[in-house]
């Protein structure tokens, strides 16, 4: 039996993904505004087409619009987690429990695959052409890849923060927080809106700097600022998990330090994973931490997971007490 497949060696090659970017699979219909959205998409990175089902055929039929539900806390596991881009192997075998209404933290050298494990986590990575993986990805139980699951509901429930933030530049501050509902197909009246908007500015730790300003420019807050409004356009549609990676890393330390709170009044509500190379931020703001490596040209691994206080303090494995330490990576 292939460990990362399933199969048996008649069925198919030995290191064959089971998600391989080339299949086509046939969706649940998808909201045919997202899927034609000329605009990009809130949550991914510009360059990226957020709705876009790579080498899939999809129904352009519209689901109907749906409202925002509360939903509670949920815990995020990566279950074997094998990715690839081409013939190159770059995480190999990784399982992560990431839990519910805690931060999990993933440290590691550069190049190690933290990026593409969280890229895994909503679904992002089969937007590169060469990329496939292997492994499932498990939100409360329920395996997102799953072919009878919408890929929007995926992005939806786990949303995504990026290094640089990416507001729409020209569109209003309002506008760029309610972005997501329509892309995701969330359809709420005016008077809902203006209250997302406030509350999720709010939590974003914004509100109080932008209340008087909510129809300018998105493009004309500060770096700080900018990716306080990307964490609120996230917040927007509630997601159960939010992605963070390296949020902070092209901020200076007063708008770390607000994000870092942000991150810590918000774990209540929201699972939080984040990427950081910054340990003494790993050590305030997570309870959970994965150590990622990838040695000498093999594959990322997990090293050593667990309590964030453990793998700072009493870590089992000498390379992590050696890159929590500062002397690699
Ligand atoms: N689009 C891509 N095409 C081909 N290879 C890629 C692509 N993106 C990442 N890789 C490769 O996958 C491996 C893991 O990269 P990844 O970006 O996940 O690492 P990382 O741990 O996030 O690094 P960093 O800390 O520098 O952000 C690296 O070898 C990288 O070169
Ligand atoms: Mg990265």
């Amino acid at each position: 039996m292939n460990r990362l497949t399933g199969q048996t060696p008649d069925q198919g090659p030995e290191s064959e993904p089971t998600h391989q970017a080339t299949q086509t699979v046939v969706l649940a219909p998808v909201d045919a505004e997202a899927w034609t959205a000329p605009t990009p998409i809130p949550s991914a990175e510009p360059s990226q087409d957020y709705d876009r089902e790579p080498n899939r055929r999809v129904s352009r039929r519209a689901a109907a619009p749906q409202a925002i539900e509360p939903r509670g806390l949920a815990d995020l596991r990566g279950q074997e987690i094998s990715a690839w881009f081409g013939d190159h192997l770059v995480l190999d075998s990784v399982s992560l429990t990431m839990p519910a209404g805690a931060v999990t933290a993933l440290i590691g050298p550069s190049g190690c695959g933290k990026s593409t494990f969280l890229r895994i986590l909503n679904r992002m990575h089969e937007l590169v052409p060469s990329a496939a993986m292997a492994g499932k990805v498990l939100l409360d139980g329920q395996d997102i890849y799953d072919p009878a699951r919408r890929l929007v509901d995926a992005r939806r429930q786990i949303g995504m923060v990026f290094q640089k933030p990416n507001p729409f530049p020209a569109m209003s501050i309002y506008d760029n927080v309610v972005a997501g509902l329509k892309l995701t197909g969330v359809k709420v009246s005016r008077s809902e809106k203006d209250h997302l908007v406030e509350s999720s500015l709010t939590k974003a730790g914004l509100w109080s700097e932008v209340r008087s300003r909510l129809q300018s420019p998105g493009g004309g807050l500060s770096g700080g600022q900018q990716q306080r409004l990307c964490i609120a356009r996230s917040l927007a549609v509630q997601p159960r998990v939010l992605l963070m990676d390296e949020p902070c890393s092209a901020l200076d330390p007063t708008s770390t330090r607000v994000i870092e709170e942000t991150m810590m009044s918000l774990q209540k509500e929201v699972t939080i994973v984040i990427v950081t190379h910054n340990m003494q931020q790993a050590a305030r703001v997570s309870q959970q931490c994965a150590f990622f490596l990838a040695s000498q040209g093999t594959p990322g691994v997990i090293v050593e997971h667990g309590d964030t206080r453990a793998i700072f303090e009493s870590p089992q494995d000498e390379r992590t007490e050696a890159y929590v330490n500062g002397h690699f990576g």
